[in-house]
């Protein structure tokens, strides 16, 4: 099946949406927490969270136009600090719930039952009971000319991670983490590791690394380095 862009543009609108939104593969589950300068919480779901460099440790986000409206934005604008929680399975109702319209003076941690947890020092409020949380200073915001959506670029300054999660060779087991991968805008996946490959030289044929989990170092199956 072969489809262009005239038939793309001929989709409905919501159809039109949940195909694209499919296109780029599988995204990353986020709870993005933020304060506003009162100390408003807000906590939305987004799963347009990239890799940007890693020194410094740089990542964007892609949020959708609309101005004021956008609370995630407007308080990352107004305090330029925000937190990025990986979504678990335990936490896919009460995180897709969050990108329900709330107004602006109803907190979504408190519409969801999910607990704002502070880190002395950082504005944002994470999400106590995610597994995985990080903890972003604003560096860089645009909006892009060529559909008006908003480029934020943060560095990371925390990272609250399960030490059982970290790998020897600093990468981490987000399958221990229990972080939950999406597709489209509704579907919640569970992923598991098939393969670990190693670095990748041009004259060396594809190898692959002693699946060496963090679950299986630390349920003794290998030596933890
Ligand atoms: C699975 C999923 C992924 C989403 N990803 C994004 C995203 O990457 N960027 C974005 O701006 N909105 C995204 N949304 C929509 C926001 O969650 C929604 O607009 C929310 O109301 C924003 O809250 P706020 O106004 O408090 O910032 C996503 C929604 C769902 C259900």
């Amino acid at each position: 099946m072969l489809i262009d862009s005239d038939q793309i543009r001929a989709m409905e609108k919501r159809q039109r949406a949940a195909f694209v939104n499919s296109l780029s593969g599988f995204k990353s589950a986020n709870l993005v927490g933020t304060a506003d300068r009162a100390g408003h919480t807000n906590l939305a779901i987004m799963s347009s969270v990239v890799h940007l460099g890693s020194d410094p440790p740089l990542l964007a986000l892609i949020v959708r136009p609309g101005g004021e409206e956008r609370h995630t934005l407007a308080n990352i604008l107004a305090t330029g600090c925000y937190s990025l929680n990986h979504v678990t399975a335990a936490l896919v109702e009460p995180a897709h719930q969050t990108a329900a319209r709330y107004p602006a003076d109803v907190s979504e941690f408190e519409a969801t039952g999910l607990t704002p947890q502070y880190q002395q020092g950082f504005a944002a409020p994470l999400v106590a009971e995610a597994s995985l949380k990080l903890g972003l200073e604003l560096r860089e915001h645009q909006q892009l000319a060529i559909n008006g959506t908003h480029l934020v670029i943060g560095e990371v300054v925390l990272v609250d991670i399960p030490e059982r999660a970290l790998m020897a060779d600093g990468a981490v087991d987000l399958t221990v983490a229990g972080t939950v991968a999406i597709s489209g805008l509704d579907s919640y996946h569970d992923p598991r590791i098939i393969k670990r490959m190693a670095y990748a030289k041009p004259g060396l044929s594809p190898r692959s690394l002693e699946h060496q989990t963090a679950d299986m170092a630390a349920r003794g199956r290998y030596q933890r380095v």
